[in-house]
């Protein structure tokens, strides 16, 4: 049996009041998560007040987005120093929103996760192909390329712990589900590709790989009973706690 990873991510999508209402029954009904690991993405503004809220319950809270340097004059951006200084050690980087709506490069996201290794926080590394990169048969090839301009050059320590969450940009927010044999098989050439930017080793203690797109109670089961699928990234399905819970269930029974 797995102890799955689910993150939620709960983009800009609630109000406070909403954030701190799911909050309140998630943590309510965190005895039912058992052995699954579940990390809460919610706004920058309430992060503090969320992580409160899950103090007693397990569950932990992660940030959607930081900068890559520790402090300085960068208006508007939160560092990851002052996430940990809120215990916050999940950041999710590079995700395919933040790539298109803001033009986050490769350079940036390998800056983030640089200094976020070397702090001991864990980035939870978003790649994933458009739907016509993988009409043209090139959705392998974005892939190698946005783990290798992401990765190459750092070092996973003992201390490193490294999610990649792979998320084809075609499926998220669309309410698809894919063939999870088409997951696994992406999974295992991410993960080799892993294999050949790290030790072995380093790769099967320090990193686990994800899924997310469109995961709903329903295909969570399929998608985590495929052997390198180790979790996965909760979007819209997350910001109901019925929905969540039923998530989290079925990843622990898969
Ligand atoms: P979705 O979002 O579950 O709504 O597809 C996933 C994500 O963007 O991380």
């Amino acid at each position: 049996m797995k102890n799955p990873l689910v993150i939620a991510n709960w983009k800009m999508k609630l109000g406070s009041a909403e954030a701190l209402a799911l909050a309140k029954k998630i943590s309510k009904s965190s005895a039912k998560f058992g052995g699954a690991e579940v990390v809460l993405c919610p706004s920058f503004t309430e992060l503090a007040a969320v992580s409160d809220i899950m103090r007693e319950s397990g569950i932990r809270v992660g940030a959607q987005n930081c900068f890559w340097e520790e402090q300085g004059a960068f208006t508007g951006e939160v560092s990851p120093k002052q996430l940990l200084a809120h215990s916050i050690t999940t950041v999710l980087v590079g995700h395919s929103e933040r790539r298109a709506h803001l033009d986050e490069s490769s350079e940036m996201i390998h800056k983030k996760i640089r200094m976020l290794l070397s702090l001991g926080l864990r980035p939870v590394l978003c790649v994933g192909e458009q739907f016509d990169d993988r009409a043209e048969g090139q959705k392998e090839v974005v892939l190698l390329k946005q783990l290798h301009d992401a990765l190459n050059g750092l070092w996973l320590t003992d201390a490193c712990q490294l999610v990649v969450a792979y998320e084809p940009v075609w499926v998220i927010g669309s309410g698809q589900d894919i063939d999870p044999n088409e997951i696994e098989h992406t999974h295992q050439v991410i993960e080799q590709t892993l294999y050949d930017l790290f030790s072995h080793q380093a790769v099967d203690e320090h990193v686990k790989i994800i899924y997310g797109g469109s995961v709903d109670p329903e295909n969570v089961g399929r998608y985590i009973a495929q052997p390198t699928v180790d979790g996965v990234l909760v979007g819209t399905a997350s910001l109901d706690a019925t929905q969540f819970f039923a998530i989290v269930a079925g990843a622990l029974k898969a």
